[in-house]
């Protein structure tokens, strides 16, 4: 594994989680760090290759991102992508200039001709469509370096210096609208830099144990269990490397889904860890009583959470380390990628909106922080938790309390409960599970009247929402099949008292938000 981390310098570019992506789905381990990163830092990593990546400036700005020209003497191969493609020919003797209107400005799908005699586009096609995104243009290639890859409107669409092992294409490889673009990358990854392609979440396991062990010593470490992915698999991981030094809070807030509570406790029950559940509902339950306000009532929770977690931590006396589910999209979105030891931001829980500040502990630990969310998903397959906790759906912290409108109340919470679960299983079943990245039931605060056997009724009104997304940014509402829908419509209504009418969301967001408070 040390003989393929591939170092990817990052310059700004949207699309460089996904060059990381890239390389890791092809079992090469990589990761994203700041464009000047001291030579000193880059040897001491020791990258098997580099990849710069794109980026929104032009090279002959003053003051546009650079890297260290060391870097170019390391013997280590560079692949430049777009604004990296053109650092790479400036630094190293050519040219680059603003595109004219009329000559080598190019977005989009691109008809593009390759080389297929250089190591990088061997086993490609001619020529396949490529994506570009690039607004400057090499006007003249480097010395040594000779041009692989040509479309028409830009004669020097990839440049290939076979000596030094340096390539700088103009087109983003790492995007799928790049036919070939995932050949090109392994070609790069195995033909140029050698990597042998042995990463895998068995032998990062295996590692981040023996890193967990050495760290942590005889430490104690205190993790705030939320039964998410993230923090579930945070738990497996230390209570693999540390064992009964581990303590998790599990705080049950009594807004969690049907049966929620106990698979979260299921899944931790024969592991060396202490488990500690706090069952919080009725302080919560309290607390919520009479709140209508959506803000009010999320701040009201992330508080009250807070709360019993310092009263639970307190309880236990001192703690070494405090352990966070980060992953790598955040890391890399906050600017780090400046690996660990950059403990001083303590980032607000993504589940439950927050962590005590005066917490006591001495280093915090975030075990995950390397990892993209597949990744993570696949770690925890490794370490065995079931497929329904890694497989999870993104479940806000305040819980059931945002799917219900208006005030929170115990015999709201369990019609809801019992409607979701229905809505849920029947839509796995149907095998309508795949096209929908989130699904759940809402409570609106809409009564209705209706008719029940022979008696009028005036009860509340469910809402189905089914969501299909990339980011969570936007979402469509799903087709459903109209036969699931009505399945699902009549089980709730018979078999959930308290409600009389069932409503499926098709909105969008925007101008919808997936959730509803
Ligand atoms: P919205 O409602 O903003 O939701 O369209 C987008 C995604 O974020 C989730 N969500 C939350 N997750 N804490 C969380 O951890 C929260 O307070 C929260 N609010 C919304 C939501 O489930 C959806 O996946």
């Amino acid at each position: 594994m040390d003989n393929e981390k591939i170092l990817i310098l990052d310059f700004g570019g949207q699309y460089d989680q996904l060059i990381a992506r890239r390389v890791r789905e092809c079992h090469v381990y990589c990761e994203v760090r700041p464009h000047d990163m001291p030579l000193s830092e880059i040897k001491a990593f020791a990258p098997a290759g580099i990849i710069f990546t794109g980026g929104p400036h032009s090279v002959y700005e003053p003051g546009a991102p650079d890297v260290d020209p060391g870097v170019f003497a390391l013997g280590v191969p560079i692949l430049g992508i777009c604004y990296g493609c053109q650092l790479l020919a400036a630094r190293l003797g050519g040219e680059v200039v603003p595109a004219q209107s009329d000559s080598a400005r190019e977005y989009g799908r691109t008809d593009t001709e390759f080389d297929t005699g250089s190591p990088v586009f061997q086993g490609l096609p001619a020529r396949s469509i490529t994506w570009m995104s690039h607004g400057d243009y090499m006007q003249r290639v480097p010395d040594g370096f000779s041009v692989i890859a040509r479309s028409a409107a830009c004669p020097n669409a990839a440049i290939g210096d076979e000596k030094r092992r340096f390539y700088g294409v103009q087109f983003h490889p790492e995007v799928r609208h790049t036919e070939q673009g995932l050949t090109l990358l392994r070609n790069f990854l195995f033909a140029v830099c050698g990597a042998a392609g042995s990463w895998t979440m068995e032998s990062f396991r295996a590692k981040a144990v023996e890193e967990l062990r050495a760290r942590i010593g005889s430490g104690r470490v205190l993790l705030a269990l939320s039964g998410g992915v993230d923090s579930s698999v945070c738990a497996a991981l230390l209570s693999e490397a540390v064992g009964a030094q581990l303590t998790c809070v599990f705080v049950d807030h009594g807004l969690l889904r049907k049966g929620e509570g106990d698979a979260v406790e299921a899944a931790f029950a024969n592991r060396a860890l202490n488990f500690v559940r706090v069952d919080a509902a009725a302080r919560f339950l309290k607390k919520l009583s009479r709140v209508n306000r959506p803000e009010d009532k999320r701040k009201i929770i992330g508080r009250e959470f807070i709360r019993v977690f310092e009263e639970e931590s307190a309880a236990l006396g001192s703690m070494d380390f405090l352990a966070q589910g980060t992953i790598y999209p955040d890391v890399i979105e906050s600017g780090g990628g400046l690996g660990a030891g950059n403990a001083a931001v303590i980032k607000s829980h993504h589940n439950v909106g927050g962590l005590p500040s005066d917490v006591r502990f001495r280093e915090i630990v975030e075990p995950l922080r390397l990892l993209f969310k597949d990744e993570v998903r696949a770690l925890g397959r490794e370490l065995g938790l079931p497929e329904a906790l890694v497989n999870r759906q993104p479940f806000p912290g305040p819980g059931l309390a945002i799917r219900i409108i208006g005030a929170v109340t115990e015999e709201k919470l369990r019609a809801l409960r019992e409607a979701d679960a229905i809505f849920r299983e029947e839509l796995e079943k149907a095998g309508c599970g795949a096209q929908a990245d989130q699904y759940f039931a809402a409570l609106t605060n809409l009564r209705s009247v209706g008719v029940m056997g022979d008696g009028r009724s005036y009860d509340r009104a469910v809402a189905l929402r089914a969501v299909q997304t990339e980011d969570f940014m936007t979402a469509d509402g799903v087709r459903l099949p109209y036969e699931l829908l009505d399945r699902v419509a009549v089980r709730i209504v018979n078999e959930v008292p308290g409600v009389n009418r069932v409503l499926y969301d098709i909105t969008s967001k925007p101008p919808a938000t997936v959730e509803y408070e």
